[in-house]
């Protein structure tokens, strides 16, 4: 299956679906991101997939911004949008065009720890699992559909490096296992619910 990923920073996601493509059929037709120091871009450069820089400023909207996403994917004719680690937010205009289509992985065990800064904010909470979420993306900001989630225990010694490292060998270890699903149809968003087929 034709997938795009959309990127902001060190890509270590992307790295793990690009080792991992060939086993869950996946087929990265192009990375996009809309940071042009995102380190995932020498990794998907590396891996000889075409990447896209899509530079905020020089749109006066958040709808053009997305609709210049949505140019370049059609291009591209995919079926699956895959986030990782993309900071931006986006737009109801670009959701609803890909409903069903867009895959996010967060580092808490949602609806615990939306936004940002999850692992500090565990900590913090004096929380004593944290983990991640694989989930649906709809409109609602780290609120989709859960597909799929895995606890990290929090140590009373950990910092937010030692833990946001542990969470982060867990995301390259279910991410594409999830996908997966997907590229095997197995997984599809139903009037907004995660449905699993055998
Ligand atoms: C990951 O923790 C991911 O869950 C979150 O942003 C981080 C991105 O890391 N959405 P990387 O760019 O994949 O290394």
């Amino acid at each position: 299956m034709k997938a795009i990923i959309l990127i902001s920073g060190n890509g270590s996601n992307l790295q793990s679906i690009i080792d991992n493509a060939e086993r869950i059929d996946l087929q990265i037709s192009c990375v996009i991101t809309n940071n042009k120091n995102a380190f995932g871009l020498k990794r998907a450069q590396s891996a000889k997939i075409q990447t896209y820089i899509v530079d905020p400023k020089l749109f006066n909207s958040k709808d053009a911004f997305d609709s210049e996403l949505i140019r370049i994917i059609n291009q591209h004719e995919v079926e699956l949008i895959i986030l990782a680690g993309y900071m931006r937010i986006l737009t109801p205009l670009f959701i609803s065009h890909y409903y069903g289509k867009i895959l996010n992985i967060h580092p808490s065990l949602l609806p615990k720890f939306p936004g940002l800064n999850t692992h500090q904010n565990a900590i913090d909470a004096s929380e004593k699992i944290h983990g991640v979420t694989v989930h649906f993306v709809t409109e609602k900001i780290d609120a989709g559909p859960i597909i799929f989630q895995q606890a990290v225990n929090i140590e009373n010694s950990d910092t937010v490096e030692t833990l946001s490292a542990r969470v982060l060998k867990v995301e390259h270890a279910i991410y594409p296992n999830v996908i997966h699903w997907y590229t095997k149809r197995r997984l599809k968003l139903i009037n907004d619910k995660t449905t699993l087929f055998d």
